[in-house]
């Protein structure tokens, strides 16, 4: 019987576990606050960012929206970002990325307040998670280790393939792993577009864990029997439906489910996971803003 974890769930359980630390800091007089900062009309972004401020709304974290012209200045959102540094009611911020090619991604990041990056993109919180001592955990990755950690799958000792170098997850997942702590202590592999032959390495995983954004490029002839399986893309393809699209992950789930002892869906796996995770980011900096 292969398992499908149930990030939904998952989230929910942690959602909880936050009502009662947001109780905690409102009995201090303190209201977690997130600002989304939105500068795109891409209509997944667009639907990002509602969700997380709907999120927020939820477990009683103040939701800041900002909205900024795609074509405006990149001075605007630079401006944005500096007020936001320093309102003491905004404790986390939040730059949807991708940002409009005008606009220096890394410049962004940087500006910053390193005590209110709930994404943990910024050099410093990166510098930080690399040396084994990170402040925030990136969202998706942190995520990924809860949903391991539900499903009782301890990764010390396992050989983990990651799929996919980014910034914002393969990069940070395969640090996360590889630390001397729970949820780590893994033997990691990342593969990426120039890996010369991507099934033999995955074929050799306990865990693999798939954020290439490659639609179903992870087939089930690639996993060894019982492979954990954690998918990470959401791939909008064309279908023949109402819509005119259907979400696909990086894993092609009906193949892979047949060989893995369990599985997160597509929609309804890492998603949720890496908004509740958000919610926790932002709840973690409110309460150090307190101390
Ligand atoms: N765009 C896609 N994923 C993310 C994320 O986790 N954080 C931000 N800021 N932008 C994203």
């Amino acid at each position: 019987m292969t398992t499908i974890i149930d990030g939904n769930e998952v989230a929910e359980e942690i959602r909880a576990g936050l009502a009662d630390a947001i109780d905690t800091l409102a009995a201090e007089g303190v209201t977690p606050g997130l600002a989304t900062v939105l500068m795109s009309t891409d209509p997944a972004s667009e639907t990002y960012v509602a969700m997380k401020q709907r999120d927020c709304e939820e477990v009683g974290i103040e939701a800041f929206d900002y909205e900024l012209d795609p074509d405006a200045p990149a001075d605007e959102l630079y401006s944005v970002v500096d007020d936001l540094n320093a309102d003491d009611d905004v404790h986390g911020i939040l730059v949807q990325m991708p940002v409009p090619d005008h606009v220096d991604d890394r410049a962004v990041l940087e500006q910053i307040d390193p005590a209110k990056d709930v994404d943990g993109f910024h050099p410093e919180n990166v510098g930080r998670l690399v040396a084994g001592d990170a402040r925030f955990k990136p969202c998706t990755p942190h995520g990924v280790q809860k949903l391991l950690e539900s499903i009782e799958v301890d990764t010390e000792g396992k050989d983990v393939v990651v799929v996919g170098r980014s910034n914002i997850v393969g990069k940070p997942m395969a640090n996360l792993l590889i630390q001397k702590a729970v949820g780590g202590n893994a033997t990691v592999t990342v593969c990426h577009s120039r890996t010369e032959d991507l099934a033999a390495k995955t074929r050799e995983a306990d865990i693999v864990i798939a954020a290439v954004g490659v639609p179903e490029l992870v087939t089930g002839d690639m996993l060894s029997e019982g492979a954990v399986v954690i998918d990470v893309g959401v791939n909008r393809v064309d279908a023949d439906n109402e819509k005119g699209y259907e979400l696909v992950g990086d894993v092609e789930y009906e193949s892979a489910k047949e060989k893995a002892s369990a599985i997160t869906p597509v929609p309804g796996g890492v998603g949720p996971m890496t908004r509740a995770m958000l919610l926790w980011n932002t709840v973690k900096a409110a309460a150090e803003a307190a101390d």
